[in-house]
């Protein structure tokens, strides 16, 4: 069986539009006055930040009220091909319609650790609070990803960022998998403070996770949750259905 609130997609292409579509709909309502949306990083959703700044969906964003921020990053420079910057910054394009001052990336220059605090910071200064509040979550939107072994945003199996309670946001030395570079990721009570936790997965390499997900494994992706709607886009051919 596919996760609980599964939306099962035609394919790729279907899975972006759609999220696009819940993207739009969740930062037009946001309470606020600035709505905020977690990014992930990976291959998947390159098309969905492509298509957010082109026609028929660019009209729709109310740039001027959303800041972005990032779920996980690799430690690297942000002109790094395994950059999550240089993705999201490359699939919104040269007339990104982001505000610059909209785009909040996780500092690479200082190591993990380092770089974790300081994103914390920077959540903590946009949220105006230290400790979150289940009544106020932080994002409107997070946006997940799934990894071959079953991880989401950077948070790997066996790691003792899966376990963190306290803190924002927590480095890790090494994810176990490649690329072997140190990442820094948004734990998960800092994910799960949102209105709407969305999971994108698409293509025939999800299978495997998908599949030991079905069967009850405790991988980190099923210990997502959300203070609003946990939904699951995937595509048929993930789904092999
Ligand atoms: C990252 C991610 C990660 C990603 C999965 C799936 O920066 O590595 O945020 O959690 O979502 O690894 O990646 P793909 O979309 O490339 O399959």
């Amino acid at each position: 069986a596919l996760p609980a609130n599964t939306q099962l997609m035609p394919d790729a292409e279907a899975t972006a539009r759609a999220a696009a579509e819940h993207l739009i709909d969740m930062v037009t309502t946001s309470a606020g006055e600035r709505a905020a949306v977690c990014l992930s990083g990976g291959s998947t959703p390159k098309r969905l930040y492509a298509l957010l700044a082109s026609p028929g969906f660019v009209e729709r964003v109310p740039w001027e009220r959303v800041h972005w921020f990032f779920g996980d990053d690799r430690v690297v420079p942000w002109n790094d091909p395994l950059s999550n910057v240089r993705m999201v910054r490359e699939a919104f394009g040269h007339a990104s319609p982001v505000p610059p001052t909209h785009l909040h990336f996780m500092p690479s220059d200082e190591g993990a650790q380092a770089g974790a605090h300081a994103y914390e910071a920077t959540l903590k200064d946009f949220y105006g609070a230290d400790r979150l509040d289940p009544a106020r979550p932080l994002f409107d939107l997070v946006l997940l990803g799934l990894g071959s072994d079953g991880h989401t945003a950077s948070l790997f199996p066996g790691k003792s960022a899966l376990q963190e309670r306290e803190a924002w946001v927590a480095p890790v030395a090494e994810a176990g998998m490649e690329p072997f570079v140190p990442r820094i990721t948004l734990t998960f009570p800092t994910l799960a403070s949102a209105r709407s936790v969305l999971f994108l997965v698409n293509g025939a390499g999800k299978r495997d996770p998908l599949t030991r997900l079905a069967s009850g494994e405790e991988l980190p992706a099923a210990r997502a949750t959300s203070a609003g709607s946990l939904t699951w886009f995937i595509d048929r051919e993930a789904a092999d259905a």
